[in-house]
């Protein structure tokens, strides 16, 4: 543990299409503004749709991979939001070749020196991670303190925690705790009032138009519809994500 009292989040999942981006683009609004925290969201996926929420201006290409080859200090490459108080590593194509440059460092705790780095600028870090279990993943859990992950309810939603946890213990080490959380959740439907009822204790995003209008107002909905629903939802999962980190 660090000196410092920076702490990781990581938004991960098998899948891709499961609300990750949204989500770590709205807790890290709820860092930033409600918590007041210095926040950074490092966007991991190369579709970078976290980035192009958050609209920053354009940086210098292939950056995003920079900072795991050469002797980049990832600091440099931050830009700021137009929430004050959040800034963004942002994502580029080059982070395609994540897999193999990393592979071919051989270095599996890259990530988390490189978050070492960053701790005296920030309180906070929301990582948005690219889909699957893979050398990225690996590195992600050795640098998170704790992991989000969003899950559509189905009568599969099991399974993928089986899978994530049973890829952790072949992994072996520590691995930081899980919090699942179901996304895009419509109770009028069944299947989602069984999988609800199957985990009552997992907190709960709905399903809400709103939120796919972040993508046309390109903002987190912290800063566009604040009193919704789903923007609620959303601060309400910062608050106990707070408590889970006061918990270490
Ligand atoms: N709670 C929600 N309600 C409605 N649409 C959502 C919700 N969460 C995510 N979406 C939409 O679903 C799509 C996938 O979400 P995204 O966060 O990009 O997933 P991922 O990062 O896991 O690929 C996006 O178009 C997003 O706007
Ligand atoms: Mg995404």
């Amino acid at each position: 543990m660090s000196k410092n009292a920076m702490k990781t989040v990581a938004v991960h999942a098998l899948k891709g299409g499961v609300g990750k981006s949204t989500f770590a683009v709205n807790l890290a609004w709820a860092s930033a503004v409600r918590s007041r925290r210095r926040t950074l969201l490092w966007d991991l996926d190369p579709q970078g749709a976290a980035t192009w929420l958050l609209q920053p201006p354009k940086k210098a290409k292939d950056a995003a991979q920079a900072i795991f080859t050469r002797d980049v200090d990832a600091h440099d490459l931050v830009r700021p939001t137009i929430i004050d108080g959040l800034d963004l590593l942002a994502a580029d194509s080059s982070l395609r070749d994540l897999e193999r440059v990393l592979i071919e460092l051989g270095k599996r705790k890259r990530l988390a020196r490189l978050l070492d780095n960053l701790d005296k600028h920030y309180d906070r870090v929301l990582l948005d991670c690219p889909p699957g279990l893979n050398e990225t993943s690996d590195q992600v859990l050795h640098a998170a303190d704790l992991l989000v992950v969003p899950v559509i309810p189905s009568p599969l939603v099991q399974k993928t925690l089986d899978d994530l946890s049973t890829f952790l213990i072949q992994r072996g080490g520590k691995h930081p705790p899980i919090l699942p959380v179901f996304s895009m959740v419509d109770r009028r439907r069944k299947l989602h009032q069984v999988a609800l009822t199957e985990t009552p204790d997992w907190p709960v995003v709905p399903y809400a138009s709103i939120v796919e209008q972040m993508g046309i107002k390109r903002m987190p909905l912290g800063a566009f519809a604040p009193a919704s629903a789903p923007a609620r939802e959303f601060a309400a999962l910062w608050t106990l994500i707070e408590q889970k980190l006061a918990q270490d």
